[in-house]
């Protein structure tokens, strides 16, 4: 696409205010061929944003956008006549790919089949994660919708079952310096300021589990983390919405589902590290302010379930 073929129309327009977050902080750049370009109008059809409009046959950047182009890429990825691209906001034309052929997307029963196979697993074979179904889990996680790109969500790996039960051992000091605010007494003095409801759930049931996490970590047996060989954080940062986290870790209990392994989330980590515990995170890269977070654990499972057990919703109301 040679410049002079090409419109960044971009710079026109400085009353948009970009949609920030700690990747990025301007919109993405609307570069348009117009010898491709006829007009079509399918992109300004997609554009979540109104960034596009089509005035006097031609195709441009819109006053009317709400945000300015948050680079979802949609634009670009319906062309038929590969005349649109985006710059920036961590996406190109670059990024494009050939979409897989329908014939190799799961049907409805085998995708039922697969996903009500899954049980949370908490017992793993000594065996290693390879590289190969690290890579293709966090391939397939990061397809997950997470919000206004560019994702904000922050990945770590804890390769192999040393690292998983450094973390827990480092996690359950943790929580022990912080004891005394999971006890029965302190969950009554924080009755006045936090409400019933989560004084409830601090003496009901943080206390137990934190509890547990801490005997039994010192009786050797992990039940933080269970030992498995791979662990995976998800966290996002304050920018995000929490939500943003919990897609790609069920994305990727999935993944790892379709690849002979199994996997638990552990929602129990990132609660009680949310404030303080600095030197930890620095430790295990952990942000050290996050809106949200879950680690996923992963290994091959020792056990194997020879039955399901049908789960409902609360309730399903159609209105
Ligand atoms: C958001 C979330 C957080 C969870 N956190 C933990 C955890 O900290 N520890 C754990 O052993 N299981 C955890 N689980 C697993 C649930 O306990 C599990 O899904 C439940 O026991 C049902 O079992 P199933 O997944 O085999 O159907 C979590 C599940 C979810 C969805
Ligand atoms: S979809 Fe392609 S050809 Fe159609 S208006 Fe948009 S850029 Fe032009
Ligand atoms: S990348 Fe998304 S927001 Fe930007 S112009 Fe294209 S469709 Fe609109």
């Amino acid at each position: 696409m040679s410049t002079e073929k090409c419109l960044s129309l971009t710079s026109q327009k400085k009353f948009v205010m970009a949609v920030i977050n700690s990747r990025t902080r301007e919109k993405g750049k609307i570069i348009i061929d117009y010898d491709k370009c006829i007009a079509c109008g399918l992109c300004v059809a997609v554009c979540p944003d109104k960034s596009l409009e089509i005035t006097d046959g031609r195709l441009h950047e819109s006053e009317k956008a709400v945000f300015g182009c948050i680079g979802c890429g949609h634009c670009m990825t319906i062309c038929p006549h590969d005349a649109i691209k985006i710059e920036g906001r961590e996406t190109s034309g670059r990024d494009l790919f050939t979409l897989p052929p329908a014939n190799l997307f799961p049907d409805y029963d085998s995708l039922y089949a697969l996903l009500s196979s899954r049980r949370s697993i908490r017992h793993f074979k000594e065996k290693e994660v390879e590289q190969e179904k690290i890579d293709k889990i966090l391939k397939v996680a990061s397809t997950a919708p997470m919000g206004i790109p560019p994702s904000d969500v922050q990945v770590v790996v804890m390769k192999g079952k040393e690292k998983v039960r450094a973390f827990s051992e480092d996690f359950a000091a943790v929580l022990r310096s912080s004891r005394f605010i999971y006890s029965l007494l302190g969950s009554r003095m924080m009755k006045p300021f936090v409400g019933k409801e989560i004084s409830e759930l601090f003496s009901n049931f943080l206390n137990t589990l934190v509890s547990s996490y801490i005997s039994n970590m010192e009786k050797g047996t992990n039940k933080i983390l269970y030992d498995a060989p791979l662990a995976i954080s998800f966290q996002t940062t304050l920018y995000t919405d929490p939500a943003d986290a919990y897609i790609p870790a069920t994305y990727a209990t999935i993944a790892a589902e379709s690849l002979g392994l199994g996997s638990c989330m552990i929602g129990g980590v990132h609660p009680f590290i949310k404030k303080g515990a600095k030197e930890f995170k620095k430790k295990y890269g952990i942000l050290d302010r996050f809106s949200g977070g879950i680690i996923v654990i992963f290994g091959y499972p020792k056990y194997k379930y020879v039955r399901g057990v049908r789960r409902s919703f609360k309730e399903v109301k159609v209105i």
